[in-house]
């Protein structure tokens, strides 16, 4: 049976990654949802990739994205409004009688307190819950791949990354596991009403990432321990909106209590490999940083 899946922020770092994962798959019409289809052009080069422009917060562009998809990968970007886009997705698809959600959702965001992210998407799960649809929820550590995002052009122009975290172990995931799991979930059985927390092999300090950046690249990379007021100055210089610099803030201040340096077994259970190293993610992507 060809079931169709409709990815949303397909173009972004998680979702383009699960896009190209399922694309090899047999028996499977995958729906690339992009904000832009001039962005989305890359993905055409991918093998039997419908590809549908999505604004989340804009219904009636959605009518055409849901229809006929029997499950959703929910994808919504780092935004103020994430929570109301996220609740107007998982409107339609329940409008559109989707069968399955799986949520890229964040590791903690059951913790009572937590931070503003994971209140939010725990927020998003309840909703989910609540909708009647089966549901499985990712929650992924920090992204490998936040080192390409955000912190290339310091390590290219400086040989240097700063933030708050000082000796604060994170359990880094790549972002190639992230999507081998949501590929394993999106296509087989078993999964319904499950929550999976998803990290790397271990745990590392930025100070450990640094050496394993040097080492791989040949070049002198380090890190820089900045205090959150520092930071928070240089988002605010950056054009990075006041909330979302302090959304990043709370995120570093987890990392330098030790509070996300949770590993678990959960990629190689579901996926049957061990996720990436960073020492691999890195000689992976060595040319990002060179
Ligand atoms: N980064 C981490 O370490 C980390 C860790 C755990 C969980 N997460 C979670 O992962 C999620 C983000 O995933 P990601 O990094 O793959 O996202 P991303 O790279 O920022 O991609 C988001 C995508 O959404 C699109 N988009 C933006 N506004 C839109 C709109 N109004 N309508 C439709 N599409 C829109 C963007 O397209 P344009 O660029 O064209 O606007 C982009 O392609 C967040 O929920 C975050 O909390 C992140």
């Amino acid at each position: 049976m060809h079931e169709t899946i409709l990815v949303t922020g397909a173009m972004g770092t998680v979702g383009r990654e699960v896009v190209k994962q399922l694309s090899i798959l047999d028996d499977i019409r995958v729906r690339a949802g992009v904000h832009s289809t001039i962005k989305g052009e890359n993905l055409k080069r991918l093998p039997d990739v419908e590809i549908v422009e999505i604004h989340n917060t804009n219904q009636t562009s959605l009518h055409p994205a849901f229809t006929h998809v029997d499950r959703v990968f929910l994808v919504t970007p780092f935004t103020k409004d994430q929570v109301e886009m996220a609740k107007t997705l998982i409107d339609e698809a329940k409008d559109k009688g989707v069968r399955h959600i799986v949520k890229l959702s964040a590791l903690g965001a059951e913790a009572e307190s937590g931070t503003l992210l994971g209140r939010w998407h725990r927020e998003v799960e309840q909703y989910i819950e609540q909708s009647g649809i089966a549901y499985t929820f990712l929650r992924p550590s920090s992204f490998m791949q936040n080192f390409e995002n955000y912190n290339v052009a310091f390590i290219k122009g400086e040989g240097k990354f700063y933030e708050a975290t000082g000796e604060g172990k994170i359990s880094y995931i790549d972002v190639r596991d992230v999507a081998a799991v949501a590929v394993e979930v999106l296509t087989n059985l078993g999964h319904d009403g499950k929550i999976y927390e998803l990290t790397g092999p271990e745990a590392i300090s930025n100070y450990e990432a640094a050496a394993i950046l040097s080492e791989v690249t040949g070049k002198e990379i380090s890190f820089v321990d900045i205090s959150e007021e520092q930071a928070k100055q240089a988002m605010l210089e950056h054009q990075t909106p006041e909330w979302m610099a302090d959304a990043m803030l709370e995120l570093h201040s987890l990392c330098r209590k030790g509070q996300a340096s949770k590993t678990t077994n959960t990629v190689e259970e579901l996926v049957g490999h061990k996720p990436h190293t960073f020492y691999q993610f890195v000689k992976d992507h060595v040319q990002s940083f060179i």
